[in-house]
């Protein structure tokens, strides 16, 4: 008998979480002002709001932290760090930050000007809001398919180079900065982009002199569906595909919090000298000294440690397999979701769940509510809230695609979880007709309203 698949870990230390009932969900998601980001944790049963800093770290990582050197300048945890970081990607210089948003920041700094233009493939938020508050312009040349949920392409996170090749033509090189390629792209659905893609933006970047910027919270990710999906890479070790990917690239930014397994940081690397000098500057007004950036010794440590475990096959097998496992599981209960499953989440497509509920009423988000109600579950709404007004009309924005946003941590749930959690779903899914009533705003912040704002029952 063939054996089936396991985890290659075992579990060292757990975390008490608690059951609730729907009577109490009921109340305390009122009280939340039915925004699930305003929900304490300990009245969340599975957390799945976000894939960023929730992993478990391993018994090495945490060792490693007992080794840290917390010297101001020249700490041996950065020179660690700097080792394993050329050793995976192939940059030999970086800057290290508290977390991703912080290395766009130090970056962009340096780089980007007012009415620059940044193509790229959806741009992450954090990473369109340090382009706009600069005055600048993200331009997403993402495929079409990637805003089709049905559609099974294996790299939905793809560029389409004909719209790439437009913008570059259309506006002088100076006004680009560099092409964003984020891997895997969260924004289609954690999917992936095929290295045939990448060495087309390559091309057109080199013909049109521009520089590339990956942004590579989920990079290996990325390397192990181009080994699983892409012809010619199947035999190659996830390691010598993640050096190909970044051979591309003239930098890149880093959130830790999600490849690399920490609970916190992140790092901007380099292919030039020129780029990381200028660099310096920023690093040391917004994060600290250029040695630590604003990380202490121990947590570069852990991240050292985190980038080596987060990029080993049996690793990323257990990781991706189980997020494939939950897409299984709404395909027997037929429950419409961004296909094929991503590597980080599973986007289930609300629009299609409940068609009773009004755009206006915030289709996503009444979906999350209820699964919260359900059974103590906390997706994160990915529609009209998050796409907040226009700057100029101040009208809702409705985007194409109401998705509520189920991320799985690293290494932290059981597949009995997953079973909950699909079950949950389709118990929601099952009395779907009679879900006819969403949300209305109460009040809102100018920007980035989702984190912060306040609802009310609509009717
Ligand atoms: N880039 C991508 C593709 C991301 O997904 C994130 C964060 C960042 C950059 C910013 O990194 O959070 O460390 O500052 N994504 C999280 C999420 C928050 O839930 O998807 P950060």
């Amino acid at each position: 008998m063939e054996l089936p698949f396991a985890e290659p870990y075992k579990i060292k230390m757990v975390e008490t979480i608690r059951k609730s009932s729907r009577t109490e969900r009921e109340a305390w998601i009122k009280e939340a002002d039915y925004n699930l980001f305003n929900l304490k944790s300990e009245r969340v049963f599975i957390d799945l709001l976000t894939d960023s800093g929730t992993g478990a770290m391993s018994d090495r990582q945490w060792s490693a932290m007992m080794e840290g050197d917390e010297s101001y300048a020249g700490a041996r945890s950065y020179y660690r760090l700097k080792e394993t970081i050329e050793e995976v990607t192939g940059f030999p210089l970086f800057l290290p930050t508290h977390q991703g948003r912080a290395a766009e920041n130090v970056l962009f700094s340096s780089l980007i000007k007012a009415n620059d233009v940044l193509p790229g493939n959806a741009h992450f938020d954090t990473t369109k809001g340090h382009i706009e508050f600069r005055k600048a312009h993200a331009v997403d040349c993402t495929i079409a398919e990637a805003y089709d949920t049905t559609c099974e392409s294996p790299f939905k996170g793809n560029f389409d180079l004909n719209k790439l090749e437009e913008v570059l033509k259309k506006y002088p090189k100076e006004q680009i900065p560099c092409i964003v390629v984020t891997i895997t792209n969260n924004t289609a659905g954690g999917q992936p982009v095929s290295m045939e893609n990448i060495k087309g933006v390559a091309a057109l970047a080199q013909k049109y002199g521009i520089k590339i910027l990956m942004d590579s919270a989920r990079f290996a990710e990325n390397a192990y569906f181009i080994k699983m999906r892409e012809k010619g890479y199947a035999e190659k070790p996830i390691r010598e595909i993640v050096r190909e990917l970044f051979s591309y690239a003239d930098f890149m930014t880093m959130s830790s919090k999600k490849d690399a397994i920490v609970n916190m940081g992140g790092f901007a690397a380099f292919r030039h000298r020129e780029d990381w000098e200028k660099c310096q500057m920023y690093t040391i007004i917004y994060e600290g000294f250029i040695t630590y950036g604003g990380m202490s010794g121990r947590d570069m440590n852990a991240l050292a440690q985190g980038l080596m475990e987060g990029t080993e096959f049996d690793y990323l097998e257990a990781r991706i397999s189980q997020v494939a496992y939950l897409g299984q599981k709404l395909d027997e209960y037929g429950i419409p979701y961004q296909r094929p499953a991503g590597g980080h989440a599973i986007f289930v497509d609300a629009k299609k769940v409940l068609t009773q509920v009004p755009q206006e009423e915030f289709i996503a988000q009444t979906l999350g509510i209820e699964l919260y109600v359900e059974a103590g579950i906390r997706g994160v709404e990915i529609g009209a809230l998050l796409a907040d007004r226009d700057p100029v009309t101040r009208e809702n924005r409705y985007p194409a695609l109401e998705l509520l946003r189920l991320a799985i941590p690293r290494r932290v749930y059981t597949n009995n979880h997953i079973d909950y959690i699909a079950a949950a779903l389709k118990n929601v899914y099952d009395r779907r007709q009679t879900i006819t009533r969403g949300y209305v705003i109460s009040k809102e912040l100018p920007i980035m309203r989702h984190f912060t704002i306040q609802l009310a029952p609509a009717r």
